[in-house]
């Protein structure tokens, strides 16, 4: 079978105006700006306004991509959205999202691999394009956690905020697109990162909710050290698949969790901070919206040229990861 270069042909993101930043956590937890700044790198994160919803938040994103992308909506053929914090259990969010756009030729389904979801959607979509059974399909990841955020728990608090990025994926021409994707999990780490109420292994209760089960639970420590293991690992499995080093990277664009987790990955790759897209400072921890939103504002910023070797590397609950070399 012949198979059609895929490549990403629109981007665009889209984070709520509420800002809320460490000088106000520091009223709500014992914390301060200092600890937050030198252990994670964040400053501030948004949060959705009450009556924004993920695909509120994963409409506008995707105006602006399917814009870049010089397309119209009836031109999709599938919307999937990664998203750990959907409208609902069902319908998905991405059935949302299609009936906003008015994307009525897409088949939409939602993804769960948390904060690897982005890039595991990419895989699944550059699949579909390249073996001919789509022409364009649009990816997002979106995401509320402000929602499964409890604001009493410092060990969590500080790090998640609430935003959506979108691409669209399509053919390119020979040479460009995607080159290799390198996809993991490891669901003997599940525990580690967590929401376990609400499902079918603990349904919602008055007593889920009074032990606050609907919230995420993070073993931070261990999930520090899964993340440092795992981010250069993938990114050169990637690499390598692909048939290339990290001398080629042009920029890295890493899942924003915390800035020493980004750091580690830049010594393994052996890369400078200039060649890294690094904006969890203003946003947080977006979850599966953290790579899209980064890849947004490095195109907005003039940072992505045709030819250049992007590499998308993130990790997160499952255990899961994944990695991708793209040539822009
Ligand atoms: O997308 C994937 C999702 N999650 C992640 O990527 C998270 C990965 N983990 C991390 O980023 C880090 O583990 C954290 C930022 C969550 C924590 O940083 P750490 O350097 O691993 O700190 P720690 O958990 O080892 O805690 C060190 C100390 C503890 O105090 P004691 O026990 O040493 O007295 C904590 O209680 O810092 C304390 N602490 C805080 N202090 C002030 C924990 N959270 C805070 C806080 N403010 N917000």
């Amino acid at each position: 079978m012949n198979l059609h270069p895929v490549g990403i042909i629109g981007t665009g993101k889209y984070v709520p105006d509420r800002i809320l930043s460490n000088q106000e956590l520091e009223q709500m937890v014992e914390t301060n700006d200092e600890w937050i700044v030198t252990r994670t790198g964040i400053r501030e994160r948004r949060m959705a306004a009450a009556e924004q919803a993920t695909s509120d938040l994963a409409y506008q994103a995707s105006l602006k991509a399917i814009e870049a992308a010089g397309i119209t909506v009836e031109d999709i053929d599938l919307i999937i959205v990664s998203t750990i914090t959907p409208d609902t259990f069902f319908p998905s969010t991405a059935c949302l999202l299609q009936d906003k756009l008015g994307a009525k030729k897409a088949a939409a389904f939602d993804l769960s691999a948390a904060c690897s979801g982005f890039i595991y959607g990419l895989a699944t979509a550059s699949n579909m394009i390249a073996t001919g059974m789509y022409k364009h399909v649009l990816v997002v990841g979106a995401e509320t956690l402000s929602r499964i955020t409890d604001y009493t728990d410092r060990n969590t608090c500080i790090l998640f905020g609430d935003g959506a990025g979108a691409v669209v994926l399509g053919q390119v021409e020979e040479g460009r697109g995607f080159k290799a994707f390198e996809l993991g999990a490891d669901g003997s780490g599940g525990e580690l990162l967590k929401v376990s109420g609400g499902g079918s292994r603990m349904p919602s209760s008055a007593e889920s909710v009074a032990s606050k089960q609907h919230y995420i639970h993070m073993a931070g420590n261990d999930v520090f050290k899964f993340a440092v293991r795992i981010m250069g690992g993938a990114a050169e499995e990637a690499l390598r698949k692909a048939g290339m080093n990290k001398e080629d990277i042009d920029l890295l664009v890493p899942h924003q969790a915390n800035v020493r987790i980004i750091q580690s990955a830049l010594n393994r790759l052996d890369l400078s901070e200039e060649k890294c897209m690094i904006n969890l400072d203003k946003y947080g921890n977006m979850s599966a919206a953290s790579i899209p939103v980064a890849l947004a504002e490095a195109v907005e910023q003039g940072r992505v040229n045709e030819g250049d070797c992007l590499v998308f590397v993130g990790f997160g609950g499952g255990l899961t990861w994944g990695a991708s070399v793209l040539i822009w």
